[in-house]
């Protein structure tokens, strides 16, 4: 039997004397309830900040055999034994602990067949999951599973166990458990329910989402608490925004940075960089930023430039944002072991470095050769990290990328005793590995932060749950591969559903050479990727649209410069992003969860809720199978009306996107320039898809905070028929629009403000 514990805060409950020991829920909203196991419950968290919980109304009740907790939306029971069931107010069950005993998966090999299959050079299938704390789930036939950031698979990740250990894993195949970051959430959809569980926990952990058995659903973890959240909702949106609501959202960016994105791995020098800028000027490829890979550093040394390579860097920027073109640089966490360097000498000097169980420096090789990983769990050598984007920023450096933060090491993993402070208290890697990246992060974004006082640019590999508040993330080293291609949809729309909304996927492909027809397929898909960047590895063939020549280049022009007409329709769902949570790209599920098609759909997504794109990603292919899904649709591009809740036929030759609009629909285009330049916006396009549609439009000086004190402007645009009116319903933010034409069908009526009425009216003929 156990007792419940009378707390002066009514939403915490504590129960003593159930089989697994204490427990504690607390009631964080009406939607979401945190269940913490064990004695040890308080514990700070990386991904959930502060105190995020509101007045909510509780009623509990008590007997000897069950403990129940109803809130407006939630009942929670917890019978004497410990075991908690969630249910709906209305009684409906939502999620069940299972009260079986598991069953590992039966591998019937012996150690002499292993030996016999490895001698062949194939690697043994091994159960992965290394638990001794684990909460075991009932899993129902209708249940489907998303979330859990950019593994690798598909969609629905019903039938496959993943791990969260932050690796840096060059060679994503779709049987790989665990990639660069660890965002142990999960959303689960049945017919008549949609649920998340955020098990916040960054020791190592392990889901298995019913490939071991189809009764249940389990996730566990190395160490650490069993601390885990249940999020309720009505919808599937709702679960993201009560999970983003607890871990953070991405806040909105600086506009230039949904611009284009050039990199590479091996742009050598100066003269190289500035070639690559005048060249994608030639071919009228808008862009607005280079990304400086390794190479520019001296000797990879982090804080450094190459006196040789880029004797001025602040110049070179200087000239690149003439062109209306950015410097992003990337740092990596490793610090070359060099007595003459002062990033080495003053974290040594002041102890800001991970080391050994006997208070020694741990060096490992990274690039640098022999290096220090700065101890990023500390508020301290966050601050000196921090300080030291000064040199960046002084340099003109306009975006910073983190990378290898898992952290990567090349003479094998760190050992698992190496001390990493949990804050002020000395923990263990096992503890700090997966939150490394995360605080890092952190860092970049408080520090640039500080020094440019506008919204930071963060790119990060490594990431834990929450990283989202400090960087945008893409998903590593992929190939130049169809396959990789195909699988860059799910891991973008699993990124989105786990708080991830500003997501990418190297464009091309990072390793191996890519060939013209996949670079245009790849540019097609990634058009609407939040983080439109084409990035390749050193060695392979140069991946600039123009080393391909022809068709390949102007296709590749054709949807840089379709992106760029879409600038403002990304940066308003930003701006939407940053209130609810809810990601730009969207898996149709997101939206249409009751419908079986789309609940491992891979190949089609949504931007927003109005955009429907169904990419090719297959070769040889001129025509694809697109599934609409209920409402009407537009194609894009011909303007043919389409019944939605059919599969249809469309021609796809290798210049074309299937690209459709749902009616009812308002799209705000902006005109292309060569960059995404906010003191040019005089006029704007709104393209409406049916006869009746509205739309807010969201606009600002795209880099200051000032929008959270209110300069912004808010565009409201109604059209009823051939009706057509724009009035601000928001004016924070001098500039206006001078013009802006609505187009619909075959008429476009341009209109002006009028100061006196403050609305936009028609022009005079
Ligand atoms: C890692 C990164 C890759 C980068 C390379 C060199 O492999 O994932 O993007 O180009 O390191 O810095």
């Amino acid at each position: 039997m156990c007792n419940v514990e009378e707390k002066s805060d009514h939403r915490v409950i504590d129960l003593q004397g159930t089989l697994l020991g204490p427990l504690r829920l607390s009631v964080i909203t009406p939607e979401i309830v945190r269940v913490q196991v064990g004695p040890t419950l308080s514990q700070h968290s990386y991904a959930v900040d502060g105190e995020c919980s509101q007045d909510v109304d509780v009623d509990i009740e008590h007997d000897e055999a069950l403990t129940s907790i109803t809130t407006s939306a939630l009942r929670i029971e917890v019978d004497s034994d410990g075991f908690i069931d969630m249910y709906k107010r209305d009684g409906t069950p939502v999620l069940c602990d299972y009260r079986g005993e598991r069953s590992p998966l039966p591998r019937m090999t012996s150690a002499e067949q292993l030996a016999l299959m490895e001698a062949e050079g194939h690697q043994a299938q091994k159960d992965t999951a290394t638990s001794t704390r684990e909460v075991v789930k009932q899993l129902h036939s209708d249940e489907h599973f998303y979330g859990l950031g950019d593994k690798t698979g598909f969609l629905d990740k019903r039938g496959y166990a993943y791990d969260n250990w932050n690796t840096d894993e060059g060679n994503q195949l779709e049987s790989t458990t665990k990639l660069y970051k660890s965002i142990p959430f999960i959303i689960g959809l049945r017919s008549n329910v949609v649920y998340g569980i955020f098990f916040d926990n960054t020791y190592a952990s392990h889901f298995d989402l019913g490939k071991e058995s189809s009764e249940y659903f389990y996730y566990s973890a190395k160490c650490g608490p069993i601390d885990y959240y249940l999020i309720g909702g009505e919808t599937m949106a709702d679960v993201v925004r009560n999970y983003t609501f607890l871990t953070g959202r991405t806040p909105l960016p600086q506009k230039w940075t949904l611009g284009y994105q050039q990199s590479r791995w091996g742009y050598i020098n100066e003269s190289e960089v500035m070639t690559v800028a005048k060249t994608l000027r030639k071919f009228g490829i808008p862009c607005d930023a280079i990304h400086l890979d390794i190479d520019y550093m001296k000797g990879y040394r982090v804080f450094t430039t190459d006196p040789r390579r880029f004797p001025d860097l602040k110049k070179m920027a200087n000239e690149l944002k003439k062109r209306g073109i950015k410097v992003v640089v990337i740092i990596d966490p490793g610090v070359k072991m060099d007595p003459d360097y002062p990033v080495f000498t003053e974290g040594e000097k002041n102890h800001f470095f991970a080391m050994s169980p006997e208070g020694k420096t741990y060096i490992n090789r990274v690039w640098p050769g022999e290096s220090a990983f700065p101890d990023f769990g500390r508020a301290e050598v966050r601050d000196w990290w921090a300080h030291k984007q000064k040199f960046l920023t002084d340099n003109g450096v306009s975006g910073v990328w983190n990378d290898m933060n898992e952290p990567a090491s090349f003479d094998g993993p760190l050992p698992a005793d190496t001390v990493f402070y949990d804050e002020d208290r000395p923990s263990t890697i096992e503890q700090m590995h997966n939150v490394y990246g995360h605080n890092m992060a952190r860092a970049t974004y408080e520090g640039q932060k500080e020094q440019t006082g506008k919204r930071p640019f963060v790119i990060s590999r490594a990431a834990y749950a929450g990283t989202q508040k400090y960087s945008t993330v893409w998903t590593g080293d992929n190939r130049s591969s169809w396959e990789h291609l195909r699988m860059s949809i799910p891991q973008l729309c699993n990124l989105g559903l786990s708080g991830f909304s500003f997501v990418g996927a190297d464009i091309g492909g990072f390793l191996d050479d890519t060939t013209g027809e996949l670079l245009s397929r790849w540019i097609e898909a990634a058009v609407f990727s939040p983080l439109f960047r084409n990035h390749s590895c050193v060695g392979t063939r140069l991946q600039e649209p123009w080393r391909f020549g022809e068709p390949t280049l102007s296709i590749y022009r054709k949807y840089v410069r379709l992106r760029y007409s879409f600038i403002d329709y990304l940066y308003d769902l930003f701006a939407k992003e940053e209130k609810t949570g809810l990601p730009v790209m969207r898996p149709l599920v997101m939206h249409y969860e009751k419908d079986e098609e789309v609940k491992n759909l891979n190949d089609e997504f949504l931007v927003g809720e109005n955009l429907l794109v169904a990419p090719v990603l297959t070769p040889g292919t001129d025509h694809r199978l697109v599934y609409l899904p209920a409402d009407n649709w537009f194609d894009f591009w011909t303007g043919e009306r389409f019944e939605g809740g059919q599969y249809v036929v469309v021609k796809a030759g290798i210049d074309s996107l299937p690209l459709f609009v749902r009616e009812g629909t308002i799209l705000p285009l902006r005109v292309v320039t060569d960059s995404v330049d906010v003191s040019s916006e005089n006029k704007i396009t709104f393209k409406v898809w049916g006869d009746s549609a509205t739309y807010l439009h969201y606009q600002d000086d795209g880099e200051s905070f000032a929008y959270r004190e209110g300069a912004f402007n808010t565009y409201q645009v109604k059209m009823r028929g051939r009706h057509a009116e724009v009035s601000l319903v928001h004016r924070g933010y001098a500039p206006l629009y001078e013009r802006v034409d609505i187009e619909a069908g075959e008429t476009t009526v341009s209109l002006t403000f009028d100061q006196q009425v403050q609305k936009y009216v028609r022009c005079p003929q």
